[in-house]
């Protein structure tokens, strides 16, 4: 058990990837695990879109100067979320979807980083021929690592867990 909560603190976001393009079948098979998130009443708002036309990629990487990762790296995957199959909760069953999708790739082998895609939506609209109702919730950049970052800083227990009420930090208060 605690291997496995070992396993979900190493994931890493990976800006730094090989040439190699990892095969379709592994692709596929994360996008597999990403169906088993969590969504409101079960709706699946979910589409992916995976990228590998260069064209499309740098155009992609393109999108604003967060999204560099994506220009090295030999694929990536937009996670699209369908408005109308989950109207209050899309954005949330999405992002679980995208969350679930990057810990099958880097149980596989794979690194990836998330891409800010909520400020572009109309201009990624277009780029991907998205119709109205379906909104990029995530670009995905994948590829084999080639680079071992530490991890990010997380802000310690003390100040995030409160108990029964906002701001009591204390459980015999
Ligand atoms: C909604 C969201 C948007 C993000 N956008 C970007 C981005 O545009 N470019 C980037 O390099 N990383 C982006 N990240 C990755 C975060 O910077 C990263 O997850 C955070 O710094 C923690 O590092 P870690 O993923 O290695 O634990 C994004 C992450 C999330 C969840």
């Amino acid at each position: 058990m605690e291997d496995h909560l070992e396993f979900l603190k190493s994931r890493r976001s990976i800006r730094r990837f090989k040439e190699e393009k990892p095969p379709l079948e592994l692709i596929l098979k994360a996008i597999d695990v990403a169906r088993y998130a969590p969504s409101a009443k079960n709706s699946q708002p979910w589409r992916f879109i995976i990228i590998d036309d260069p064209e499309v990629k740098t155009k992609l990487a393109e999108i604003h100067l967060w999204a560099r990762p994506l220009k090295n790296a030999p694929l990536g995957v937009v996670v699209a979320c369908h408005i109308d199959e989950s109207p209050t909760s899309y954005m949330l069953d999405c992002a679980n979807a995208t969350l679930y999708f990057l810990l099958a790739l880097h149980a596989l082998g794979l690194g990836a980083t998330w891409i800010q895609s909520l400020r572009n939506v109309e201009e990624l609209k277009e780029l991907l021929g998205l119709p109205n109702h379906v909104v990029p919730v995530a670009i995905i950049a994948i590829g084999y690592p080639d680079e071992n970052p530490p991890p990010r800083p997380r802000k310690p227990l003390e100040e995030i867990v409160f108990y029964n009420k906002y701001g009591v930090k204390s459980k015999n208060k």
